[in-house]
């Protein structure tokens, strides 16, 4: 298996029309254009194998703030994905364990939404969210529905963050987290 490293904006129209095709295998009708746009703006790791993409995991830097503290900037990481015909095959673990490598770099703390893989980010060292969530709208900060699927990973030692904090996020088209 080979494991690229690109940024954004080297990340090529025939990768980007590999990565959608990826993207709709693994997540079937979970994924739209705006999850699409929200992979892209950070870092990427993609697995190929044989030329044929099989991986992706990519970062994005986000505003957040926890508690009432200054808002501060946090990798946000989209799109994970393996090709199902590939899945359960370490695939999934090569590119965020490479994608973390690419985090401990530029943020000290990282956060992602999942819905049915929490376990699998929980094995790579991710916890869950244990306090409430926020969007702050044009119209202020609205309290999220119910999210259980909140994840956090901090890269550096020293850096605590406590996870029982409210968390908030700017607006954006599509999922807000
Ligand atoms: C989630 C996903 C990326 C995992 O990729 P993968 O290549 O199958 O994962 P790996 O083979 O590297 O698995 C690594 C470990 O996580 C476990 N795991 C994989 N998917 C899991 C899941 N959904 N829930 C709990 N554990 C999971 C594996 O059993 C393995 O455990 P082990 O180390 O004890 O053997 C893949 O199933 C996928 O693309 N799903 C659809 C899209 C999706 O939901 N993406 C995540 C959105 S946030």
């Amino acid at each position: 298996m080979d494991v690229a490293v690109l940024e954004s904006d080297q990340v090529d129209a025939a990768a980007r029309a590999d990565l959608r095709l990826l993207w709709d295998r693994a997540f079937r009708d979970r994924f739209d254009d705006h999850d699409a746009d929200h992979a892209f703006g950070g870092v990427h790791v993609l697995v190929r194998d044989d030329g044929r993409l099989i991986g992706h995991a990519s970062a994005v830097p986000r505003p957040i703030r926890f508690g009432d503290q200054p808002w501060r900037t946090v990798g946000y990481v989209e799109a994970v994905a393996t090709d199902p015909a590939r899945q359960g095959q370490g695939v999934g673990r090569l590119a965020m364990t490479r994608l973390h490598e690419e985090i401990s770099n530029r943020w000290e703390v990282a956060l992602l939404s999942t819905g049915r893989a929490t376990g699998f980010y929980e094995r790579l060292g991710w916890e869950r969210w244990l306090g409430l969530s926020y969007t702050r709208t044009g119209a202020g900060v609205v309290p999220d529905d119910e999210h259980g699927g909140l994840m956090v990973l901090t890269t550096d030692p020293s850096v605590v963050v406590d996870r029982t904090l409210p968390v908030t996020c700017q607006d954006r088209a599509g999922d807000a987290w």
